[in-house]
């Protein structure tokens, strides 16, 4: 292999541009050619495809977002799509790919490969740490911290005005991101789509915690969860408790910027070169992953179908932690 290509693609997470430097600087140590290709499949079909080298990734560590940029493609979905980004790729002779992105991003590259046998390798590169064959993802320690530190603000504000604040975190279909900020945050509830919480345990728990004198609450709600978010939720805790002072906050998007944590920019360093030489080495179809610590290549065909767990111990702690 001579010569290989670097995207990210789906949602962004801080830290991708870590990873993107340590591929490129990886590909540079082994004596491979790297070319960035820009806007995730996007880019790849329509040729937004350039060289880079070593000082092409300089000063980007300690920046969040991708200086690829990111996108979901509809195109890549179609075997047309497919054939045309194919097509690009033979044209400037790229044999192998590092993939950085999400559940999405990998389904397309496992298609990708089926079909024009590209090998290919990931990173895993989302905030939600939902993939199945890594321990933790690159930029959700950086997305855990940035939504706590808001929650840290927020419990000051409900302890002031003796408010319960309903907080929605993201995590997609997942509460990964919600668990360690109702732990962290020293909130009373987190509902998550993992585990069945009723909007009748809530009002319970508001109102037990009002018998004990307390005068401030903290619900977290993953977006994923059943009952429809945190707006949802609130409506429906509000109408069987009218007197209480509730407001809703969506952290949203804020959760998915700023400079990745120490964690998240090594933990990008070292997948990004577990990409380049899981390459050179004939791995293909696979995401590179770290589970205790050590370095794994995790077929897509699992991350993408297997389900990672939460903790119980963990979902069980919110709740004994709140008496
Ligand atoms: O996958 C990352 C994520 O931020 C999810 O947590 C969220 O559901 C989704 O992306 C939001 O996507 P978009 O930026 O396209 O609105």
């Amino acid at each position: 292999m001579k010569r290989i290509g670097v995207y990210t693609s789906g949602g962004d997470a801080p830290g991708m541009n870590a990873c993107v430097r340590a591929a490129v600087r990886a590909a540079v140590y082994y004596g491979l050619e790297v070319y960035g290709i820009k806007r995730g499949y996007n880019g790849m079909i329509n040729g937004e495809i350039f060289k880079m080298d070593s000082s092409s990734v300089s000063n980007i560590i300690q920046k969040g977002g991708t200086i690829l940029k990111s996108a979901r493609s509809k195109e890549f979905m179609t075997k047309e799509g497919r054939q045309r980004a194919y097509d690009q790729l033979q044209q400037f002779g790229i044999e192998g790919l590092v993939a950085i992105g999400g559940n999405g991003t990998f389904t397309g590259a496992k298609l990708f490969y089926e079909e024009f046998g590209i090998p290919t390798v990931g990173a895993p590169g989302t905030i939600d740490n939902d993939l199945y064959g890594t321990d933790y993802t690159i930029g959700y320690d950086t997305a855990v911290n940035t939504a706590l530190e808001a929650i840290d603000k927020i419990r000051d504000t409900a302890d002031s005005h003796e408010r319960v604040f309903f907080v929605e975190v993201m995590g997609r279909d997942s509460g990964y991101i919600a668990i360690p900020c109702a732990i962290g945050g020293g909130a009373e509830i987190a509902m998550i789509p993992e585990a069945v919480t009723t909007v009748e345990s809530i009002i319970d728990t508001i109102r037990a915690g009002w018998g004990r004198s307390k005068t401030s609450s903290i619900i977290i709600i993953a977006e994923g969860e059943i009952e429809g978010g945190a707006m949802k939720v609130a409506t429906k805790v509000m109408e069987v408790l009218p007197d209480m002072d509730a407001r809703v906050t969506i952290l949203g998007h804020v959760q998915r910027g700023g400079p990745p944590t120490v964690f998240d920019r090594m933990l990008a360093s070292r997948l990004g070169i577990a990409c380049v030489k899981g390459l050179i080495d004939g791995q293909k179809n696979v995401m590179a992953g770290t589970i205790n610590s050590s370095l794994v290549y995790t077929p897509f065909e699992e991350t993408i179908t297997k389900k990672k767990e939460i903790s119980q111990d963990l979902i069980k702690a919110v709740e004994m932690l709140s008496v």
